[in-house]
């Protein structure tokens, strides 16, 4: 199977750029920024990346985060993250990221937009790989604070596919962005939002509701409720699910409980992706392999991953057929 999942094209749907900061990379940002961290080796560093749900994973990825301060800094994070996809025969990207993270610390919106837009592009210059970008907002901020970072983001939004939400859900449901999203589709962005990792199925419900989202991030607990199942299907919305995130995480507790078998089979459009691999322990090949393993899935799944994974996508229709025409010639 692991041949299969490395040779088919994939695409992935649910990335957060900063999530792929590996330990090496970090260190030597941090090195070249004189910036101290509290771990004397990548080692030491690797060995705190156990959590035991989302919040203690958002502490450390925060603090993570704070190395990246140049435009060069953030076209090496992403530049290196499009060389892992095209290890892993991934053809295309929609991947997040969280200006929030940036600007609180005094980093310009700007520094940020042109390193990760400049890699991406790069990125598909030496690969082949497409992207589009997702600018993410931070739930556990105000709207308000939301709608600060869209005026900052003005001049820039023609580099974005569409707007995400993620960082602590319990607590900080959909409905609290309500104008912020109104105002995204206003300006012709995609809507997608992190719901149901961690927060009830309510919260997956209010997403399609009262949001009206184009796809839904993680939607595990979707599955607690079979009206919301019927009409995320009737609605053809894609759900992009992280197996290894959702075990690091303790969404499940152990592989062969990840709801991507139970998605497939009740006809969901589901995704798997690798959400923060740099501290979840992999990237897109070694997610399916993961399911594919823990979930004894069939070739016959793999291949409506891998083609779920396009038709989920931001693409137009036209480019999405020439990757599921590719996948059906696959054998
Ligand atoms: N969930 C919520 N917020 C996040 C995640 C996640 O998996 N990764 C990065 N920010
Ligand atoms: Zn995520």
């Amino acid at each position: 199977m692991n041949e299969r999942i490395a040779s088919l094209p994939k695409a992935e749907l649910h990335l957060h750029l900063e999530g792929s900061l590996e330990p090496e990379l970090l260190f030597r940002i941090a090195q070249r920024n004189d910036i101290s961290i509290p771990f004397s080796s990548v080692d030491e560093l690797r060995q705190a990346y156990r959590f035991s749900n989302l919040q203690e994973f958002l502490d450390i990825y925060y603090q993570g985060m704070n190395v990246l301060q140049t435009e060069q800094d953030f076209y090496d994070l992403t530049t290196a993250y499009v060389d892992r996809c095209a290890a892993d025969n991934v053809r295309h990207v929609e991947v997040f990221f969280d200006p929030q993270g940036h600007t609180a610390r005094g980093i310009a919106f700007e520094t940020v937009v042109k390193g990760i837009v400049s890699g991406l592009k790069d990125g598909e210059a030496r690969h082949g790989i497409s992207s589009g970008l997702i600018m993410s907002f931070l739930r556990h901020l105000s709207e308000a604070d939301g709608f600060e970072v869209l005026r900052q983001a003005e001049p820039w939004l023609g580099q974005f596919v569409g707007v995400g939400l993620d960082s602590s859900e319990l607590g900080h449901p959909p409905i609290k962005f309500s104008r912020l999203f109104t105002e995204c589709r206003n300006q012709g962005l995609k809507l997608s939002m992190h719901a149901g990792e961690e927060g009830p199925a309510d919260y997956v419900r209010e997403a399609l509701y009262e949001i009206g989202v184009d796809r839904i991030d993680h939607g595990n607990r979707a599955l607690e409720d079979p009206e919301l199942v019927d009409e995320i299907k009737r609605r053809n919305l894609c759900l992009t699910v992280c197996p290894l995130s959702n075990l690091a995480l303790k969404v499940v507790s152990h592989m062969s409980e990840s709801p991507v078998h139970r998605m497939l089979e009740a006809g969901l459009a589901v995704t798997v992706n690798s959400d923060d691999p740099a501290y979840f322990g992999g990237y897109m090949n070694a997610n399916y392999q993961a399911v594919a393993d823990g979930l004894s899935l069939t070739s016959a799944h793999i291949r409506q991953l891998a083609i779920n994974s396009f038709t989920g996508s931001f693409l137009d229709d036209e480019t999405k057929m020439s990757f599921v025409n590719e996948i059906e010639k696959h054998d």
